[in-house]
């Protein structure tokens, strides 16, 4: 495993760090049990993984601490977020943030997390959060509950990240969540500026999701892409539109290229996997510790998806 500085944080994390949400939350998304899910954790844990990245609301944090249970609490760096609203409307109240908090504490088996994100944060709400949520947080924070603030944005809704760059306005902010990937490009320019700038740490999240894992659906979304004239139609008439990557000195295989190519991002700290499959963890790791992928392949990625935004950014990632 190779470690890196999460930012101001000081934190010594692994370059990999382990997802426990997206589809797989750890397979019990997926029909598995808590004993898979708590062996997901040791396995990513006994291969030099320290960063894990859970939430309330994934319902994972249970099988992350007895996972860590009876591991040595420094060696390893927690990030666990609450919602500030949900989808259907409902808006969480600051003493239903600060209840989440401590229950997130319980379930996680400690008294304390390293890192406390706000959760899928919409621009539109950035404002109520800073002002009503941020200083009764940062009171806990005082009482030793988290040691770093984090914020998080629902890449799916908001692909300009406009709420993180109004964020990026702000000092209270240690960490945040970016999405970030091959054919989502856009942090670029307005986000990993700024978090360098300020030395923010940063997670980033959507490098494989579903674009890059769910069969056929590349394709299908460059197939789409070329008929809006978004991308090169010759794109579209290939079986695999990405097969240029794949060569000696290039990578195996597409998703091997796309958690290399987040990786080495200027201004990535941390490059989140998210599985429910032991087989998965080792391959996931082995890709990020790989080198940058060919000069000439990151600047073909560049030339031909650098303009596009709001790609491969699925809230629920569904099999065709
Ligand atoms: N706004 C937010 O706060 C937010 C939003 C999204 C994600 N996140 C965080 O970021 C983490 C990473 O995001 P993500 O879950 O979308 O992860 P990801 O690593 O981008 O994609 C995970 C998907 O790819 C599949 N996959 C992973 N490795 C594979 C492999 N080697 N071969 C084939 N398929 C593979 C997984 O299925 P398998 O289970 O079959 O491996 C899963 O469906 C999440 O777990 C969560 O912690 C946060």
């Amino acid at each position: 495993m190779e470690y890196t500085t999460l930012g101001r944080t000081g934190l010594k994390v692994s370059v990999a760090g382990l997802g426990c949400g997206g589809n797989s939350k750890l397979g019990l998304g997926t029909g598995h049990d808590k004993a898979h899910a708590v062996g997901i954790v040791q396995r990513a844990l006994d291969l030099g993984v320290n960063l894990i990245d859970t939430a309330q609301y994934y319902g994972t944090e249970a099988a992350v601490g007895a996972a860590i249970h009876g591991r040595a609490r420094d060696s390893i760096v927690i990030s666990t977020k609450h919602k500030v609203s949900l989808i259907d409307g409902t808006v969480f109240s600051v003493a239903e943030i600060l209840a989440g908090l401590d229950r997130s504490l319980r379930a996680l088996g400690t008294d304390h997390v390293d890192v406390f994100c706000l959760h899928t944060v919409l621009p539109q709400e950035y404002e109520r959060v800073l002002t009503e949520v941020v200083p009764p947080l940062l009171r806990e924070k005082e009482k030793g509950k988290f040691r770093f603030l984090g914020i998080t944005e629902f890449a799916g809704r908001d692909p300009r990240h406009d709420m993180l760059a109004r964020a990026l306005e702000d000092d209270c902010w240690d960490v945040m969540m970016v999405a970030f990937h091959m054919l989502n490009q856009n942090a670029r320019q307005r986000v990993f500026p700024a978090t360098q700038q300020k030395n923010i740490g940063t997670l980033l999240m959507f490098a494989v999701r579903a674009i890059f894992s769910v069969a056929g659906r590349l394709q299908d979304d460059i197939t789409e892409l070329a008929a809006a004239g978004r991308v090169p139609k010759w794109l579209a008439e290939k079986k695999n539109p990405l097969d240029f990557l794949l060569h000696d000195q290039g990578a195996r295989n597409i998703i091997e290229a796309a958690y290399r190519y987040a990786r080495h991002e200027p201004g990535a700290n941390v490059v989140l996997f998210g599985t429910g499959n032991p087989d998965h963890i080792e391959p996931n790791i082995k890709a990020i510790l790989q080198p940058p992928l060919p000069a000439a392949d990151r600047q073909k990625i560049a030339e031909l998806f650098g303009a596009l935004e709001g790609v491969g950014l699925d809230e629920i990632i569904a099999k065709r």
